[in-house]
């Protein structure tokens, strides 16, 4: 196999996690749970979004989050923008990148941004004249890349016209985000080949759902093909609010052990990634699906006469 031998983790709990849950966790905690994340090596981070606190009110202390989180030298905190007013207030707040979306699916695109798929287009032109010159990256995200849970298969030919837009307005950074769990090896294959021959230029990350169980087979596929940059989320939380059947992302301990066994770097410790995640579940008051925050990683053995012993 020819794997990258480095791979760029980032996190997305606190953001694709914590926007589906109902009840509140303040903004203290958020914080807390944020620089648990720094400590453990994560370095780059969407920490939040600047969406609209009626449609997300999870999410409403974004400002407070950023400017009370711990951002350590090299660290990048990116927050998901759905319009120029996200953009504005993203900026206002110190973000260092803004991530702007739109869905591959017509229907899914209206349930969540409350518009044409034609119409988000016009606003992300807007949004890119307007940050043309501010200092603050730009990334561009495609929500049910791989499929819609209303509309099925998306024509690649679909996605391609999205991805072109945003090339032609300067995005050169793009995260095809899985929404539902749809995506299998075949169609990352043959995804990630279509852009990279139209668009070289183009980094790519890959946004997984595990919602089908095979969320690191999807990211074996794009480590095969290259890919070297995968979204994920401590303990495994995750999903949309506005996409019915939407379950936990990729697990970013799960993600973080396979690498390291397959002798990839991330730059993130795992032992601590766990002690975040098991204080997420305690914030949370539920378990997570997250599995090797239950087992460790595989070395961690057991004590020989503590176990059960069928005989005798
Ligand atoms: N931040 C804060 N408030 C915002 C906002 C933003 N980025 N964008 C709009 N608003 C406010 C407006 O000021 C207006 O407030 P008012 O009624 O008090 O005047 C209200 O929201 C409605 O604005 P409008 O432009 O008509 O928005 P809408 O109702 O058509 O909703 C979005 C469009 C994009 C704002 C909304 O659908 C949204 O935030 N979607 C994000 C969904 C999401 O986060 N999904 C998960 C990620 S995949
Ligand atoms: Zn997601």
């Amino acid at each position: 196999m020819n794997v990258p031998t480095k791979v760029e983790v980032i996190e997305v709990g606190m953001r694709d996690g914590l926007q589906m849950e109902s009840d509140f966790v303040d903004t203290g905690t958020k914080i807390a749970l944020i620089n648990g994340l720094m400590d453990a090596g994560v370095r780059h981070i969407e920490a939040t979004s600047f969406v609209s606190p009626r449609a997300v009110p999870q999410l409403a202390d974004a400002a407070d989050v950023l400017a009370g989180a711990h951002r350590p030298s090299g660290s990048r905190f990116a927050v998901l923008a759905p319009n120029l007013k996200g953009v504005e207030r993203a900026i206002e707040a110190g973000a260092d990148e803004i991530v702007v979306f739109v869905s591959a699916s017509e229907s899914h695109n209206r349930k969540n941004l409350n518009r044409s798929i034609d119409r988000s287009l016009d606003d992300i032109s807007n949004i890119a004249a307007q940050v043309r010159h501010a200092d603050i990256k730009k990334k561009g995200a495609i929500a049910c890349a791989f499929g819609c849970p209303f509309e099925g298969d998306i024509e690649l030919s679909a996605l391609m016209r999205i991805v072109g837009h945003f090339h032609a307005v300067g995005f050169r950074a793009l995260t095809l985000g899985d929404t539902t769990g749809m995506a299998t090896p075949a169609l990352v294959e043959r995804t990630v080949a279509a852009i990279r021959e139209s668009y070289p230029d183009m980094r790519l990350t890959l946004h997984f759902h595990n919602t089908r169980g095979i969320g690191l087979v999807n990211v074996m596929a794009g480590l095969n093909a290259g890919i070297d940059s995968y979204e994920s989320s401590i303990g495994g939380l995750g999903g949309c609010p506005f996409a019915p059947g939407a379950s936990g992302n990729i697990c970013t301990e799960d993600l973080v052990y396979m690498l390291n066994e397959m002798g990839i770097e991330s730059g993130i410790d795992l032992d601590k990634l766990i002690a975040v995640a098991n204080r997420m579940e305690a914030v949370l008051g539920r378990t997570l699906p997250g599995q090797v925050m239950k087992s460790g990683p595989r070395l961690r053995l057991h004590e020989y006469e503590d176990a059960a012993c069928a005989t005798g």
